[in-house]
């Protein structure tokens, strides 16, 4: 190739690598590192602006310096050998005091911020515990008798405390926009009276919005598939959905027996028309929802595992599915929430998500060390379940 030809190619390279490189900052970011929305978050990325303009600042003086360096000592023709030198003590001593100087500058915020994120949680802080299990994660709040899993709401401007353990290997909590990552280690057995030692993670959310994670430390096959969601909302919301967890959805139990007074129509504005109403409301349910509810309770197991708050689901191996329909993902962050994903994840959640412990229709899992059987489910009853719980909202 020609040097134009090259040269022309090379212009034109540039130009579609620039072009596609600011195409790329327009784009939003679900894990964006450089964004964060908590005080915690924001020590470690005021390090990280700190330290990208001393080597702004160190790659502006050597360009400087060798530009200097080309063009004043540059060959001239009919030039001598010019004279040779070799160790020059003012230098030898200005670089290496100018680098460990920049050295002291980046270790002190860097140990201050060590500091402020290692503090003892605030008093009135909200704590969630959360639990990373192969591969989903349960979070609990203690104080208001919260259980839930993979989606994680919390309220904005409050302090929050989460504390952080694992079920079984070691998991990694890490929502980039809260802060950096924070192992999440099994609980190691203490002498009596001592506290098991746990990682804590303190942060207050400045704005609302929904904010994704991913386990970060290697954990077995799934780990790519061990997602988190964050919503973080103002304190009424936080609130309303906190009440929300606590009254069962209104699909989430068999309708009350009526004792004979559901045949009987009450007119309007008559004592009772109300609750008459509300009756009547409740007959009408769609039956493939009633039917997933009966397979649910009657026809398998899945009360083994999984806990549907204010009914006789009590199960706790497996996520907490109390409002299940008001979630916008299951597994964990992998599939959006919609009856048939539901219902593929019933039927075959290996296909989802290999090494996950739930078993299938056709295949069993063991958990923590007990073979469960085959759920036999046919495709009837998987969309029926499917339906219940998609029903609670
Ligand atoms: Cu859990 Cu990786």
């Amino acid at each position: 190739m020609k040097n134009g030809k090259l040269l022309r190619w090379m212009k034109r390279a540039g130009v579609l690598l620039t072009v596609a490189m600011l195409s790329a900052c327009g784009e939003e970011y679900l894990q964006s590192t450089i964004d964060p929305v908590t005080d915690f978050g924001e020590v470690s990325h005021n390090l990280y602006v700190q330290v990208f303009w001393w080597t702004m600042i160190i790659l502006a003086v050597v360009w400087a310096l060798m530009a200097y360096i080309l063009i004043r000592f540059r060959e001239k023709p009919g030039q001598d050998r010019p004279k040779q030198i070799h160790g020059h003590m003012g230098l030898e001593i200005a670089w290496t005091i100018a680098p460990a100087i920049i050295v002291v500058a980046i270790v002190i915020p860097t140990i201050q911020g060590v500091f402020e994120t290692q503090r003892p949680p605030d008093e009135d802080a909200l704590v969630v515990e959360v639990t990373g299990k192969r591969y989903w994660w349960n979070f609990h709040f203690p104080e208001q008798g919260v259980t839930t899993a993979n989606e994680l709401h919390l309220p904005v401007g409050r302090p929050i405390s989460l504390r952080l353990e694992s079920g079984d290997v070691i998991h990694s909590f890490w929502v980039p926009q809260l802060g950096g990552k924070r192992d999440v280690n099994p609980v190691v057995a203490v002498p009596e009276g001592e506290e098991p030692k746990r990682n804590w993670m303190h942060f207050t959310i400045k704005e609302e919005g929904v904010f994704w994670g991913q386990c970060a430390e290697f954990c077995g096959e799934a780990h790519s598939l061990m997602g988190i969601r964050v919503v973080a909302e103002s304190e009424e919301e936080f609130q309303a959905w906190l009440t929300d967890w606590h009254t069962p959805a209104p699909t989430a139990n068999a309708p009350e027996p009526v004792g004979g007074q559901a045949d009987t129509e009450r007119p309007a504005g008559e004592p009772g028309a109300e609750a008459q109403t509300a009756v009547n409301q409740a007959v009408a349910e769609d039956p493939l929802v009633a039917r997933g509810r009966e397979v649910f309770f009657r026809e398998t197991t899945c009360v083994l595992c999984h806990a549907i708050q204010g009914t006789a689901a009590p199960g706790i191996i497996g996520p907490n599915l109390t409002r299940m329909g008001s979630r916008s993902t299951i597994a964990a962050g992998m599939l959006e929430n919609t009856p048939e994903n539901l219902a593929l994840w019933i039927k075959d959640p290996l296909s989802v998500k290999p090494g996950s412990e739930m078993p299938g229709a056709q295949y069993g899992a063991a958990i923590a060390g007990v073979q469960y059987p085959a759920t036999n489910l046919n495709d009837e009853q998987i969309q029926a379940l499917a339906a219940y719980l998609s029903s609670m909202r």
